[in-house]
């Protein structure tokens, strides 16, 4: 079974909804997935797991939350290559610079070695129903591509 480890960013709960309906997608398949707000987890941790979904909300001029500062720092210190990650997040299309920080956390995590295995899931504020599947979906595709890892 694979184990999988959702860490985000969310100041007024977009992204964290974001987060568990893509949560909810992983454990469908029968892998496990463990949630963490950035601010309560040290990147040291992603190497417990088999794989990493990164997730953020955009603040600023496109910019990623100073929340995920400490742990992109914690990320460049870690042996990272062939490690497997997809990122999400919300933002609000009236900015120049829609879910900027989405591409930042998949840009960070490709110069850091990681393999990305699925394009990024960007939502505007809160998912609506239709989006709330596609989270589930993102979630779901994402633990069945490492499934495929993991057949003898
Ligand atoms: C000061 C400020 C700056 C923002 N800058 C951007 C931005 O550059 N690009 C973007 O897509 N959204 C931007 N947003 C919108 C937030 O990313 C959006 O409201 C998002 O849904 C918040 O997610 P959360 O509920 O997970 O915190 C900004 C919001 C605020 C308040």
């Amino acid at each position: 079974m694979s184990k999988i480890i959702i860490v985000y960013a969310s100041l007024t709960g977009n992204t964290e909804e974001m987060a568990e309906l893509i949560a909810e997608g992983v454990r469908s398949t029968g892998a496990a997935a463990d949630l963490k707000m950035v601010e309560d987890c040290n990147a040291v941790h992603l190497l417990e797991y088999d794989a990493c979904l990164l997730g953020a909300y955009t603040w600023g001029d496109g910019e990623l939350p100073d929340e995920f500062s400490d742990f992109v720092d914690e990320m460049k210190g870690l042996n990272l290559v062939g490690f497997r990650a997809a990122v999400f997040g919300s933002g609000d299309t009236s900015y120049r610079l829609y879910c900027a920080a989405v591409d930042e956390l998949e840009q960070r995590l490709r110069e850091f070695g990681a393999i990305i295995v699925q394009p990024p899931l960007k939502v505007e504020y809160g998912p609506n129903p239709e989006e709330k599947v596609l989270c589930r979906e993102f979630g779901a595709s994402f633990a069945q591509s490492l499934g495929a890892l993991h057949q003898p």
